[in-house]
C-alpha cells in the first residue's frame, strides 16, 4: 500500500457503526462488546477524543481511538482490518494521533492491551511504547491487561520541536 493510497482523516458520525464492528471481530473477541456503536459515536462526537479513520480510496482499512485527558493520551481503541494488516496501516494511524497529540502539548501516551495479544504487543514495542505494569483481571475480571506508555519526548519518530522553534 503506497502513502498516497492511504488517507487518514477524522472520522464521521456515519463511521461509528462498521468501527464497532471491527472493535468486537478484532479486538474484544471473547470478551462481549463494549465498544457499541453509540459508544464510539459518543467518543466522535467529544471534544475530548480524535477518532481516526484510515481509508484506501472511499474504503474503510482502519481506524482509531484516542482520549486526551489534561496531561497525557490514552488510545482507547485501535483496529486494521485482517487484509490490510501488515502494511503500514496502523502505524501510519498511530503517528497521525500521537503528531496531534504533541501539537496540542501532550507527550505521554497510555494503553492497555490484552496480554494474550502478542501480534499488538509487538507493534507497539516496535513503535517505541514500553510495557510497565500487568493488571490481572482487567478485562470482565478474568483476563490480563498489560498496560504500555510511549513518552513522546525520546526515542520518537514524532518530531518534538524546541520551544524556542515553537515561539519563534
Ligand atoms: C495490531 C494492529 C493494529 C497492527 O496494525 P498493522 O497495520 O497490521 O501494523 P503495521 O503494518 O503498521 O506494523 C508496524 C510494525 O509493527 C510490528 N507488527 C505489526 N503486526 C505484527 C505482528 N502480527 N507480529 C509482530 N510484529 C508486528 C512490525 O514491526 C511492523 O513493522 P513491519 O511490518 O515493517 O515489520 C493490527 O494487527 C490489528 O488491527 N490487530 C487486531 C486488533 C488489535 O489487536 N488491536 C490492538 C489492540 S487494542
Amino acid at each position: 500500500m503506497t502513502a498516497q493510497q492511504l488517507t487518514i482523516e477524522l472520522a464521521r458520525s456515519d463511521d461509528a457503526y462498521q468501527f464497532a464492528l471491527l472493535s468486537r471481530e478484532l479486538v474484544e473477541q471473547g470478551l462481549g462488546w463494549s465498544w457499541t456503536a453509540p459508544r464510539i459515536l459518543r467518543q466522535i462526537q467529544s471534544p475530548d477524543a480524535l477518532v481516526a479513520a484510515a481509508r484506501v480510496d472511499a474504503a474503510l482499512v482502519g481506524f482509531a481511538v484516542m482520549y486526551f485527558a489534561a496531561e497525557h493520551g490514552h488510545l482507547n481503541l485501535l483496529a486494521v482490518q485482517l487484509q490490510s494488516q501488515r502494511r503500514g496501516v496502523g502505524r501510519t494511524l498511530i503517528r497521525w494521533l500521537e503528531e496531534s497529540a504533541v501539537k496540542a502539548g501532550i507527550f505521554d501516551i497510555y494503553l492497555e492491551v490484552r496480554a494474550q495479544n502478542m501480534a499488538a504487543r509487538h507493534f507497539y514495542r516496535a513503535l517505541g511504547y514500553v510495557e510497565f505494569e500487568e493488571i490481572r483481571g482487567y478485562y470482565n475480571r478474568s483476563e490480563t491487561a498489560i498496560r504500555m506508555v510511549h513518552d513522546l519526548r525520546v526515542n520518537s519518530a514524532v518530531r518534538v520541536l524546541p520551544f524556542r522553534q515553537i515561539i519563534g
